[in-house]
C-alpha cells in the first residue's frame, strides 16, 4: 500500500519529465534551437523543483519548457516575476517581438489560462530569490564590492549573501560562471582593456565575509 502511494506520488513528476523531454526535442530540432537553447542554462532540472507536487511546479514544467530550458524560480526575486510571466504568456499567445518566430517554430505552443498564469506567478514568487538589502551591505556598493556587484547583477538582482555559508558559495559562483558562458555574458578571465573582468576570488571573498554562519 505504501509502495503504491509512493508510486502515485512519483507519477506526476514522471509525466512532467516526459513533457520536458518532448518540448526539448521540439525546440532542439528547430532552426532557432541554438538561439533558444542559450536563453536559459541547463543547470536546473525537474528533480530540483521546489514543492514538486504542487500545481505551480506542474504548470512550470508544462508551460515554461516549450521554448527554453526549465527556469529556476530562485533566479528572480518576487517583484520581477509578474512582468516576466506576462511577457512569456504574451509570446505563448503568439504575440510579442518573437511572436511570428515562435509561431512558425512550433504551432503546438500552448498558453496558460488566466488562472493558471496566476498560479505560476504565485509559485515562482514563493520560491524566488531573496535580493540583497543595500542598507545592510553598503560594501557591495564600494570599490571593494565592485567585482561582485558588476558580475552578479547582469541577469538577476544581487543575491542576499546570507543565502549560503562561506563553504557553500564557491560552488554556486562556479555554476554562475558556467551560466555566464552559456548565456554569453561577460566572462573575461583574461584582461582585455576596457572589459570588466570576472574576479572569482574577490567575489567569493565578498560573499564569504557576509555569508550565513552555518
Ligand atoms: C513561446 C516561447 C516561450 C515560452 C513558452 C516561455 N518563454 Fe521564457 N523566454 C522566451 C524567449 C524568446 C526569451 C528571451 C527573450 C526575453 O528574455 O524576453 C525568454 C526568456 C526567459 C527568461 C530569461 C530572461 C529574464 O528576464 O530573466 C526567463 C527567466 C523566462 N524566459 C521564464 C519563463 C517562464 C517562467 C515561462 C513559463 C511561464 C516561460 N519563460 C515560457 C520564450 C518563451
Ligand atoms: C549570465 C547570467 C547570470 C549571471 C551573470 C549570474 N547569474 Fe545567478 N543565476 C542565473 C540563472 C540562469 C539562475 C537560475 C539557474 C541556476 O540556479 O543555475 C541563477 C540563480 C542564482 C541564484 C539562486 C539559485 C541558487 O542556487 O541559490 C543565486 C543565489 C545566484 N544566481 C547567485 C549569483 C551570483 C553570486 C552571481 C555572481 C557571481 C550570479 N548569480 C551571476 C544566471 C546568472
Amino acid at each position: 500500500m505504501r509502495r503504491l502511494a509512493a508510486l502515485l506520488l512519483a507519477l506526476p513528476l514522471a509525466v512532467a519529465a516526459d513533457d520536458i523531454a518532448e518540448a526539448k526535442r521540439r525546440w532542439a530540432e528547430s532552426p532557432h534551437g541554438p538561439m533558444l537553447e542559450r536563453i536559459l542554462p541547463p543547470t536546473f532540472d525537474a528533480a530540483k523543483m521546489p514543492e514538486p507536487g504542487s500545481a505551480g511546479a506542474r504548470l512550470t514544467m508544462q508551460y515554461c519548457v516549450q521554448c527554453h530550458n526549465l527556469p529556476n524560480p530562485a533566479m528572480h526575486h518576487a517583484a520581477k516575476w509578474p512582468t516576466i510571466v506576462e511577457r512569456m504568456v504574451y509570446r505563448m499567445e503568439g504575440k510579442g517581438n518573437y511572436g511570428t518566430l515562435m509561431f512558425e517554430m512550433m504551432a503546438g505552443v500552448k498558453a496558460p489560462s488566466t488562472e493558471e498564469a496566476q498560479t505560476l506567478v504565485a509559485y515562482l514568487q514563493k520560491h524566488g530569490q531573496k535580493p540583497l538589502d543595500a542598507r545592510k551591505y553598503p560594501e557591495a556598493f564600494t570599490a571593494a564590492g565592485e567585482p561582485f556587484r558588476l558580475a552578479c547583477n547582469q541577469c538577476h538582482v544581487l543575491p542576499d549573501p546570507k543565502r549560503y555559508t562561506a563553504k557553500e558559495w564557491p560552488a554556486v559562483v562556479a555554476r554562475m560562471q558556467e551560466n555566464m558562458e552559456w548565456m554569453n555574458r561577460v566572462v573575461g578571465t583574461r584582461p582585455i582593456p576596457g572589459e570588466p573582468q570576472l574576479r572569482i576570488d574577490a567575489i567569493n571573498a565578498f560573499l564569504a565575509k557576509y555569508a550565513r554562519k552555518k
